[in-house]
């Protein structure tokens, strides 16, 4: 082809695209194609750089002379629709090329509207709901100019000191993979080009929760059973519900970073999931090879990443800085950048960002704190708030209580119940627990509050007053947890008791002989023993976002029937973790009379309060658990049902799990393992049957030789309404 037909065929290809937002794949990689075409090396380096903005939502002023040179593809944290239409005009009328710039940010459980964190989420055990929540942070993203959010945050975690077990679903793969293909949906829809979604993200890829000690960035080392059975499933979902983007993860992954990592990078993620989006590194990872030791220098550390499968670096300039000598020395080939570049200009115009690179700046804050936002942030913080222990019914509280006393650090706190990544979410728009409580009682109930302490310094000067106030009250109800910044990034601790004098606030409210209900803010499971021992009522709130204190308040009164089960296991002390489910079993399973099993002298090995677990205030009846089938083929379908009843006296909702066991196997197989659950609300009185199916996707393990395989033998199923409170019958799966 002559020079001047090809750049025809080129301009055509543009032209046919410009017009069409309904591009097939085919367009759409056409438009991709003809692109690259036209690129030098330093306009593909270019698209794979991302850099950050400044603290405040501002872009750097410098980035304006790198986009309008073409060298700068996506920024994180510049945000409002001012800046990056500023930004983006550079791009579109400045630079040669005018390929738009892609606007990131932690959009993780709410952008102005904050939600409850997503361990809390999780609890819920309801999917629908993230698929909500995630629904509004993307709209109320999308209007500030934002195209990306770096979430979901797919984790597993089974260490709650790491402090980021908070952005994640908790400890369970079925769980977890259910929730991110959720949150997927709810911000991409199903066209994530449209005005109200934005682009999401999978993340931290992979096996960031498994960092050693649960200190962050810390390493890992797991076996690829592990890795697939447990920590990709909630990637694999995020897959299937069509994430655009991954990130790849801080920590080595058996000795290789997962910035460098070709097996989790290109084999599993590009040849056997076939993802067809783009891979950004984590914060300055790339760099990060060089101490992490496999990379002498950041020229190696940019060829070990780039050839590895990372497409696009944030903040580190590796690529930038050496891709034309380590294209010269043959490091890095022309068709490995080309394959990073056509991958992010794909998503780029997937998004439809060529088409309508700009946001409105008139209506940037329309889609903000909507009423419907603010009452759905209510209901889903109401259903995600597990009830720990409510003995003798103190709960729920009558409204003409009298008199009551709120006390403790967190009782009026209003930036602890937004959480680490609060995104854009405000102060002042948060509503606390002392405020809910005061708009939920009746007029002639006296509210009254003391702080009593801070959550972290060891002052005892406030407590006199606290108790004071406790005596002079018909029910005490006292606030303790953890601060924003103790819990998510580089927020691990070695110890999971209430940080400071929390506990003995506690202790003093509960000496004075008063009822005494505990409500925790928090982010991650904690060593709570003395509290579950001693004090009668125990709210586990979480870190409940804009509208926590309403949440609270409407189950502290009854307003709404507490639902939500733990998501991860809470365990007695710190020395237990990790302490998770779906263990396996050894060889001396633990028996109390028996030294010479696997237990601890000085703890029981059962944990404070197993996964799965929560209480209601009325009582359910699961029973009468029930199998299609005695028998069933490899590739077999068995459903089991089982009936559900409300045993008690008010409306509420139970969530009904189900587990299974492979009896005996080629491999060791976790002892259950959660194949099911389903959220039933029922009258009381009133009674239901459930039913599940199980086919081989829930019977099957990666064996020995890295196949996924169904063994023929025995396995248990048991259902109930936690992990540790089953029913259960077996079945075979025939030869
Ligand atoms: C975190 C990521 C986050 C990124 C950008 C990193 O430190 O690990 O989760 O998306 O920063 O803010």
């Amino acid at each position: 082809m002559k020079r001047h037909t090809c750049f025809a065929v080129v301009v055509l290809l543009l032209l046919s695209t410009v017009t069409s937002q309904s591009q097939g794949p085919a367009s759409v990689e056409q438009r991709v194609n003809a692109l690259l075409a036209r690129m030098t090396l330093a306009e593909k380096l270019g698209q794979l750089q991302q850099l950050d903005g400044e603290g405040n939502g501002n872009f750097r002023p410098e980035h304006l002379e790198l986009i309008r040179k073409g060298m700068l593809g996506s920024t994180l944290n510049v945000r409002g629709a001012a800046n990056t239409n500023q930004m983006q005009r550079v791009a579109m009328n400045e630079s040669r090329l005018k390929i738009p710039v892609l606007f990131g940010f932690d959009v993780i459980h709410g952008y102005r509207t904050i939600f409850p964190i997503p361990l809390a989420e999780a609890g819920s055990f309801d999917p629908a709901l993230a698929e909500r929540s995630a629904a509004v942070a993307a709209q109320e993203a999308n209007n500030v100019g934002l195209r990306w959010t770096f979430a979901p945050m797919v984790d597993i975690a089974r260490d709650p000191r790491w402090g980021r077990i908070t952005e994640g679903a908790g400890e369970d793969p079925f769980l977890g993979a259910a929730f991110a293909s959720a949150r997927v949906r709810g911000f991409q829809g199903s066209d994530y080009g449209a005005p109200d979604k934005v682009l999401a993200c999978a993340k931290h890829w992979v096996a960031y929760g498994a960092a050693e000690g649960g200190r962050d960035y810390n390493t890992t080392d797991l076996s690829e059973n592990t890795l697939r059975e447990i920590y990709f499933p909630p990637f694999k979902a995020a897959v299937d519900a069509g994430v655009g983007t991954f990130m790849s993860s801080f920590n080595a992954i058996n000795g290789v970073p997962a910035s460098a990592n070709t097996f989790t990078l290109t084999k599993v993620l590009r040849d056997e999931w076939k993802f067809d989006g783009f891979v950004v590194s984590d914060y300055t990872s790339v760099k990060e090879l060089i101490n992490h030791g496999v990379a002498g220098d950041e020229q190696e550390a940019a060829a070990a990443a780039l050839n590895a499968g990372v497409d696009m670096e944030m903040v580190s300039r590796s690529y930038n800085t050496y891709g034309a000598q380590l294209l010269n020395q043959k490091k890095l080939s022309p068709a490995t950048i080309d394959e990073a570049v056509r991958r992010i200009l794909r998503i780029k115009f997937r998004l439809g960002l060529f088409d309508r690179p700009y946001t409105d700046e008139a209506a940037e804050t329309n889609a903000l704190l909507k009423p419907d936002s603010i009452r759905l942030a209510r209901e889903i913080a109401g259903r995600s708030m597990v009830l720990l222990k409510n003995d003798r019914d103190i709960l729920p509280l009558n409204k003409n209580a009298g008199s009551i006393a709120v006390i403790g650090p967190l009782a009026d706190d209003r930036r602890a119940p937004l959480g680490w990544w609060a995104g854009d979410g405000k102060e002042e728009n948060t509503v606390t627990p002392l405020a809910g409580i005061k708009a939920m009682v009746s007029p002639q109930t006296r509210v009254t509050y003391a702080k009593g302490c801070e959550v972290k310094d060891d002052s005892t000067a406030g407590f006199q007053e606290a108790v004071n106030l406790a005596e002079q009250s018909e029910v005490a109800i006292v606030f303790v947890g953890e601060t924003h910044d103790i819990v998510g990034e580089a927020a691990s601790r070695s110890s999971l008791d209430l940080p400071g004098k929390q506990l003995a606030l506690v202790q003093a409210i509960h000496a004075t002989g008063k009822p005494t209900i505990v409500v925790l803010i928090n982010g991650r499971p904690l060593s709570i023993g003395w509290i579950v021992n001693n004090v009668p009522a125990i709210l586990e709130s979480w870190m409940g976002g804009s509208q926590s204190g309403n949440a609270i308040a409407d189950i502290l009164f009854g307003d709404v029937n507490p639902s939500a089960k733990l998501p991860v296991t809470f365990p007695r002390a710190v020395g237990q973790v990790p302490v998770y489910y779906n263990y396996m079993h050894t060889g001396r399973p633990p028996e109390a009379e028996n030294r010479y099993t696997s237990k601890y002298l000085d703890l029981p090995w059962t944990p404070l309060f197993p996964f799965g677990y929560g209480l209601s205030y009325t009582k359910f009846k699961i029973s009468n658990l029930q199998l299609s089938a005695p028998r069933i083929p490899a590739n077999g379908k068995l459903t089991v049902s089982t009936e559900v009843e409300n045993t008690g006296q008010r409306a509420g909702d139970e969530v009904v799990q189900l587990y299974i066991r492979d009896t005996v196997a080629s491999m060791t197989r976790p002892v259950k393992e959660l194949k099911g659950f389903q959220r039933v609300t029922l009258k009381p009185g009133e009674k239901r049957r459930v039913e599940f199916t199980l086919t081989s996707q829930h019977l099957g393990f990666w064996n020995r030789r890295m196949r996924y395989v169904v063994e023929p033998g025995e396995f248990k199923v048991m259902v109930g309404s936690s992990s540790a409170d089953v029913i259960e019958a077996k079945f075979e799966v025939a030869n």
